[in-house]
């Protein structure tokens, strides 16, 4: 059967009290709009419409060519946004979605639980439902006597009975297409908000003989809808534990759970342990095997199996098989360590790649280079790429050892085997297998500091220099 989904998110979101646009607001580092609309690529659907209204332009920036859009000018209530998908969607057969962009903790299972009832009782709509402590401000479910819902009834409406019900509207429906927008045609603002409810649907396909059906989910925070800072680290709170827990599952070690925070399309192998203050973001992939954190801040990198990372932080890197990085270790896009790499402390990487077996192991900065196999950067040598208006290359052979606190005046090549003294600073490419020293020659003065000393020592108090 054909599924559809419309996605409303034309509210204004008064309440976030934020120049961000309620809808693209992150949760576990994804726009809120964002993790709808990967639900309906998960259930497959033809089409995909996305109501907008305030931010209309902002939204659409961000799900690009993703969805189609259909425009609320005026936010005249939810019945109303579902209206403006009319003409795009209104003649298609099939069963249709209704979601909200402020609630994005929905799980996919509850919505293939909703797909089946719809197709079981042939119903002409499913509605989400949930039974809570609080049902403060949410739409409750009115049920006959033989338990078969009869429709919902907004709190601003309910008589003090209706208030007291707990199994609340989550504002998540599958609807008969052609249904639903017949139904819509008869919905009025006759009531206390005086806005076009989309819950009316429900009694008025009762009234009309259809049958509806309920899912009500076990677990009522997939309802969470966010209207405030507040609601927005819940839903946050609620999805990292369920990211959380579904690495765990696949077989990754996570010490710390609370302090671990891993956002949504981050892949993990397994065996792969995770350790306090560790956190994953955007596209990163981690093999198997494989030592995060403490403290590590990981963002659209990919790491290879058996690789180990500690307090470090990387963006757009690369880090090979059983590759070592950190403790403080900074690499900065465009990072490829190959395999059994080692970057120590205090050690940066910009655009950089290192093959195998490399070494820069302490407080070193290598940017704009070209790093062979086997090569040792010694302690404090780094590339000197920049000459205050343009960046430059350093290219460095295999086996090359570059000493320590050597500077390397980019654009220069170091050949394979070649061997840089401590303390040059290269600015001439130096041949294979060649030395390169590049410091002052050193004296020695016999006796000087004896000499130095005393004199020192003897000179009057108020003698500045
Ligand atoms: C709605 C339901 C209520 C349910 C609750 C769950 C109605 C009448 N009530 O309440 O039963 O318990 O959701 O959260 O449907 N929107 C538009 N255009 C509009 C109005 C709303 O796009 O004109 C969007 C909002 O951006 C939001 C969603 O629809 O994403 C829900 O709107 P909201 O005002 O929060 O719904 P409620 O009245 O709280
Ligand atoms: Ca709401």
């Amino acid at each position: 059967m054909r599924i559809n989904g419309i996605v409303l998110a034309a509210g204004q979101g008064k309440r976030m009290k934020s120049k961000l646009y309620k809808v693209l607001h992150p949760v576990c580092g994804k726009p809120m709009v964002g993790h709808v609309v990967d639900l309906l690529d998960r259930l497959d659907c033809e089409r995909r419409i996305v109501v907008v209204g305030h931010g209309a332009d902002k939204v659409k920036d961000y799900l690009g060519s993703r969805t189609e859009f259909a425009l609320q000018e005026q936010q005249l209530g939810t019945g109303h946004a579902v209206l403006q998908a009319k003409e795009v969607l209104g003649a298609e057969e099939g069963l249709t979605f209704v979601l909200y962009g402020d609630t994005p903790l929905i799980k996919e299972e509850s919505l293939q639980e909703m797909i089946r009832l719809a197709k079981e009782q042939s119903a002409a709509g499913v509605v989400l439902t949930a039974e809570v402590e609080i049902p403060f401000g949410l739409g409750r479910i009115l049920r006959d006597e033989n338990g078969s819902l009869v429709g919902i009834v907004e709190e601003k409406d309910c008589t003090p009975e209706q208030a007291a019900i707990r199994e609340i509207n989550t504002g998540i429906y599958c609807f008969d297409n052609r249904k639903l927008f017949a139904a819509l045609e008869q919905v009025t603002n006759q009531n206390a908000q005086g806005e076009y409810y989309l819950t009316d649907v429900i009694s008025i396909l009762r009234q009309a003989g259809e049958t509806l059906a309920v899912y009500k989910t076990p677990d009522s925070t997939e309802g969470i809808g966010v209207n405030d800072r507040v609601a927005l680290s819940e839903a946050e709170a609620v999805m990292k534990e369920r990211i959380n827990r579904k690495h765990m599952l696949n077989g990754v070690s996570i010490q710390d759970p609370s302090a671990t925070y891993i956002e949504a399309d981050v892949v993990i192998g397994s065996d792969t342990r995770l350790l306090p203050g560790t956190i994953l973001r955007g596209a990163t992939v981690i093999g198997e095997d494989c030592v995060i954190g403490p403290n590590t801040d990981i963002t659209d990198s990919d790491i290879a199996d058996g690789a180990e990372i500690k307090h470090s932080v990387l963006l757009e890197a690369s880090v090979g098989r059983s590759a070592t990085v950190g403790p403080f270790a900074y690499l900065r896009p465009g990072a490829k360590l190959g395999e059994k790499v080692k970057v120590g402390d205090f050690v940066e990487i910009k655009n950089a790649t290192l093959g195998a077996g490399s070494k820069v192991s302490h407080l070193s900065y290598v940017g704009d280079a070209v790093v062979g196999k086997n090569v040792n950067m010694g302690c404090g040598s780094i590339t000197v790429n920049y000459d205050g208006f343009n960046k430059h290359k350093t290219e460095i052979g295999d086996d090359a050892f570059v000493g320590s606190n050597v500077n390397l005046i980019a654009p220069v090549t170091i050949g394979k085997g070649a061997f840089v003294v401590a303390g040059s600073t290269i600015t001439k490419n130096v041949e294979e297998d060649s030395l390169a020293v590049a410091r002052e020659r050193q004296s020695n003065k016999a006796g000087y500091a004896a000499k130095l000393r005393a004199r020192l020592k003897n000179r009057p108090k108020d003698e500045d220099e």
